[in-house]
């Protein structure tokens, strides 16, 4: 006789991210928080770095987060460094690795081997400005609007379809200290929406390159209030 078995709807399992981190991980921070606060379907399954002296591991060790460390001066070029890592990530098996403050090029072999699966949040509009010293670069470049970028990794450094983005007006005194210094909890906030967007599975890339949010008409995120001079 045959018998028809029904089975319970499955739930997805959570997401897993694992977060590189060089510094003081307050994009890391937000990352976390966003998680925890909003029960997202994810997990930080490791925050690894590449400097065993980044302050952000103090608070990832505090949180009870899996930490490892994997020093890049113990290798000899960046390509065994890049290997070293890609092997301790794959036994971690994250579906993200999100870039928090991860201050080492990571070179095609290893972009290519986790291809749309590394995140990144750089502090410019991309693509304008780039590299390092973005916010000198923007102040010399006389741009009146400045920002973040939270774009998926690609070979090309600082590059790949955009995410999201965080703006701000640049003003008449800014310097490069006080434009990162507003720019950051932008930085936060969009990298924490992106976090969401992952862990509730709405981000695709069209045709194009170009980055879907499944159920989201997307825009930048601004400062609160534009502050007067
Ligand atoms: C951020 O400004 C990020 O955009 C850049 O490095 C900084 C890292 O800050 N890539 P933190 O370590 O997340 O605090």
């Amino acid at each position: 006789m045959l018998e028809i078995v029904i089975l319970p709807a499955q739930t997805p399992p959570p997401v897993r991210f694992l977060i590189l981190i060089s510094g003081r991980g307050s994009n890391m921070q937000a990352i976390a928080r966003v998680i925890r606060s909003r029960s997202l379907p994810a997990e930080i399954c490791a925050v690894v770095s590449n400097r065993p002296d980044a302050s952000g591991l103090d608070w990832a060790r505090e949180q009870g987060l899996p930490v490892q460390v994997v020093p890049h001066r113990e290798f000899q070029s960046r390509e065994a460094f890049d290997a070293a890592l890609m092997q301790r990530i794959d036994a971690l098996n994250p579906d993200y690795i999100l870039l928090a403050g991860f201050m080492r090029v990571l070179g095609p072999a290893f972009v290519e081997h986790f291809d749309g699966r590394i995140i990144n949040i750089h502090p410019s509009l991309l693509p304008a400005f780039p590299g390092l010293h973005t916010h000198a670069q923007a102040l010399a470049a006389g741009v009146q609007w400045h920002g973040c970028t939270v774009h998926f990794v690609t070979p090309v450094l600082d590059h790949g379809p955009i995410i999201a983005q965080g703006v701000l007006p640049v003003l008449a005194h800014d310097t490069p200290d006080t434009l990162a210094a507003r720019l950051l909890p932008i930085e936060h906030r969009a990298y924490a929406e992106v976090t969401a967007w992952l862990a509730e599975r709405r981000v695709t890339l069209d045709g194009q390159g170009r980055v879907q949010v499944q159920g989201l008409d997307r825009r930048a995120f601004a400062e609160q209030a534009i502050p007067s001079e």
